[in-house]
């Protein structure tokens, strides 16, 4: 396990991202309500570069003909066929088994670490 120092806190505005290269493996560093998140810049699917979609929110589930809007800025969506994924923990939302992949945040003296295994 190695702690990648690669931004200082401020780098990434709040709500907006930062795509980092460590070693040639693309990572997106989302800061969302205060608190950073790290996504491997590689859709499940087909290999997208995940992190270059859009930012947005989805529906929450709710009742017949009730729609519910909910997670702004909490969902990235892949630019080559849409597929949506939760920024704070790489799961798909269409189906729990498909994650993308997620990389736990250290910050230490206003630097952000990511931690790779
Ligand atoms: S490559 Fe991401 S949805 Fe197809």
């Amino acid at each position: 396990m190695a702690v990648h120092y690669v931004l200082n806190e401020g780098d990434v505005p709040e709500g907006g991202h930062v795509i980092v290269n460590i070693g040639g493996r693309e990572i997106g560093v989302y800061l969302i309500d205060g608190q950073y998140y790290a996504l491997y810049n590689y859709c499940p699917h087909q290999g997208a570069p995940l992190c270059r979609g859009i930012v947005c929110g989805t529906t929450m589930p709710s009742r017949v003909y009730q729609y519910e809007f909910g997670k702004s800025g909490e969902i990235v969506r892949c630019p080559w066929h849409g597929w949506e994924f939760e920024i704070k923990t790489g799961k798909s939302l269409i189906d729990d088994k498909i994650r993308a992949k997620s990389y736990p945040i250290e910050i230490q003296d206003g630097k952000i670490g990511i931690v790779l295994k």
